[in-house]
């Protein structure tokens, strides 16, 4: 019979006799699949694990954090962190074309995870070999590998199958007999952070593709503040598991005119997502309890002095996609 505590005995023994002795590095993304991935390896091999977490700055409220914190505290394992906002805000200047923010964020992620990874076999020093790499790779993932708009080519920005040749890496899969109910089931046994393994579909891009326009840091800040109001009411009401996901999106370079006690106001607008779907291939728009969506555009628009007007995305996939970008 399946459960969550077989799965976990197979694979401790399985990633034990693939890895041996040799260091393990492996991406955290915040995303369930590749936590649940780092939470088998640390329970199988321990300190031989190093995690490396990219903050490319476009996260949401609390993402970061939950990685640092609540995922390290609840499985010990050693994490590098690496702040590299900067960097990809710099890269990111002025650049309005969805797919050439997507090639740039992808671009400078691998370059970071590059150096990341470079320091920790540096620093492991000639004796002891880092040979492998922790992927999160999911049964779905395994027969859907064809590409178009599976989950493969979702997940490559990601994907660190770019590195060069002097730092290959062997492959650790742990996941890639299980769907996500089963992952999920696997990582609650394991004590990965509810947060983690209940979080909703996020793109590898982040917040970068969720500002129609260019994206810089005030525009960013705006965006997670409104972010983070219509998740904490998403929450509150209890519908978490009855929308796929919710993207949120700030239309950067577009304003209209609204009026706030005496004055007028010239803002931007926020576009809510909400969506269900069963596998992102295809979506319909969410049928919110009007009370839930009132409480958002009353928070946002009092809450964020740049915005003045909560609109409701009501179009399915296709023939819009998910996502504004
Ligand atoms: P669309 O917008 O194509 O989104 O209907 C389908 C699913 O994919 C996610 N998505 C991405 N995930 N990198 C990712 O890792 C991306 O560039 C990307 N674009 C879209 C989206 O959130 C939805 O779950």
């Amino acid at each position: 019979t399946w459960t969550a505590g077989n799965v976990i005995a197979e694979q401790v023994a399985a990633i034990r006799a693939q890895v041996g002795d040799a260091r393990v590095i492996c991406g955290l993304s915040g995303g369930v699949d590749s936590s649940v991935a780092a939470a088998l390896v640390q329970k199988a091999v321990g300190d031989q694990l190093t995690c490396v977490f990219v903050d490319h700055g476009l996260l949401r409220a609390g993402e970061a954090e939950q990685v640092e914190q609540d995922f390290v505290a609840a499985t010990g394992v050693n994490l590098k962190v690496v702040d590299a906002t900067e960097q990809f805000l710099s890269a990111l200047a002025g650049v309005t074309d969805p797919e050439a923010k997507r090639k740039i964020i992808g671009r400078e992620f691998i370059r970071t995870f590059e150096a990341a990874a470079r320091e920790i076999v540096e620093e492991a020093g000639q004796d002891e070999e880092v040979r492998f790499l922790v992927q999160g790779t999911l049964y779905p993932d395994v027969v859907e590998s064809g590409g178009g708009e599976g989950a493969a080519n979702i997940k490559s920005h990601h994907n660190v199958g770019g590195l060069p040749e002097d730092l290959q890496f062997e492959l650790v899969e742990p996941l890639r007999t299980l769907f996500k109910d089963e992952v999920r089931a696997v990582g609650l046994e394991l004590g990965v952070p509810e947060g983690i393994v209940w979080r909703q579909p996020f793109p590898g891009p982040g917040l970068g593709i969720r500002i129609v326009g260019a994206v810089d840091a005030d525009r960013l800040a705006v965006l997670r503040a409104a972010d983070a109001i219509a998740r904490e009411e998403l929450t509150a009401a209890g519908l978490d598991r009855d929308i796929w996901q919710c993207p949120v999106v700030l239309l950067a370079d577009v304003r209209s005119v609204g009026v706030q006690g005496d004055g007028r106001t010239y803002g931007h607008p926020i576009v809510l997502r909400p969506v269900s779907s069963e596998d992102a291939m295809t979506a319909d728009w969410s049928r919110l309890p009007y009370e839930v969506l009132a409480r958002i555009s009353s928070r946002i628009t009092n809450e964020v002095p740049e915005v003045n007007r909560v609109v409701l995305d009501v179009t399915s996939k296709p023939p819009g996609t998910i996502e504004w970008e």
